[in-house]
């Protein structure tokens, strides 16, 4: 089964907006975790505007699944992720101006840092993903810098329709398969929603899915138990090929 990995970031996105101690990514985390999540990501960004450090403490010490923490390839970044230990360290991007992680990693001018990096995950037995672009050349410098797993990213897919979008989907199962094929595993992530997620369940290289701001918009639908199972539910359909 596809591992379904839920982005909690914006369950602190609307907390922070008032500054109040509720809502607590962390009680979403558990009850994602109890819809049957793989796992939880969350993003510390500089600015702190979703999670924030004593966030990821707290899923530290709760969580029973896995705990994915996104972050830039910083000194900060790295010594708070060598205190916490998530199971996994997925490196981005980070521009303080963007809404969101606009693109994938530029893993050949940023070479250096990231392998400062994957020797600290390497130590401490934590598993590194590189948040990329469906590109070749990318892929590759990825297998080269010792990564475990490549994420690919979904935006420009998810942003795109008719022909573009087909473009797009081809490049991803392309990419996927290029990456299989030298030994990374493959996730993807962002922009992906309950409709759009099919087609990218269906890749069959693509092993887990990051999903976040859809799946937390739903929830203020549905409630977060439904919309996990419901994402779920997506998930599988697109694997079976049954959409
Ligand atoms: N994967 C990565 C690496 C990301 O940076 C993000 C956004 O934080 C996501 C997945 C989730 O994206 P979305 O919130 O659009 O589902």
């Amino acid at each position: 089964m596809i591992r379904l990995h839920i982005n909690i970031d914006h369950v602190a996105t609307i907390r922070n907006a008032r500054g109040t101690p509720y809502p607590d990514p962390v009680v979403a985390a558990s009850l994602c975790e109890l819809a049957g999540a793989d796992g939880i990501t969350a993003h510390l960004r500089e600015d702190r505007r979703h999670v924030r450090d004593d966030d990821l403490r707290r899923l530290r010490a709760t969580l029973t699944t896995v705990l994915n923490l996104e972050m830039a390839a910083t000194d900060e970044m790295t010594a708070i992720a060598e205190s916490v230990h998530p199971d996994v360290v997925t490196l981005v991007p980070e521009r303080r101006e963007e809404r969101t992680t606009e693109r994938g990693l530029d893993v050949i001018a940023e070479r250096a840092r990231i392998e400062k990096v994957v020797a600290m995950c390497r130590k401490n037995g934590i598993k590194v993903s590189l948040f990329i672009d469906p590109a070749h050349e990318a892929v590759r410098v990825s297998r080269e810098l010792g990564v475990d797993q490549i994420e690919l990213h979904t935006g420009a897919y998810a942003e795109t329709r008719g022909q573009l979008r087909q473009a797009e989907l081809a490049r991803l199962t392309e990419a996927a398969r290029f990456a299989r094929g030298l030994g990374l595993e493959v996730a993807a992530g962002h922009g992906l929603t309950r409709d759009n997620v099919l087609a990218i369940a269906r890749i069959p290289e693509v092993e887990e899915l990051n999903i976040g701001h859809s799946v937390i918009a739903d929830a203020i639908f549905v409630g977060i138990d439904r919309a996990v199972r419901d994402l779920r539910a997506a998930v599988e359909r697109g694997r079976r090929g049954t959409a």
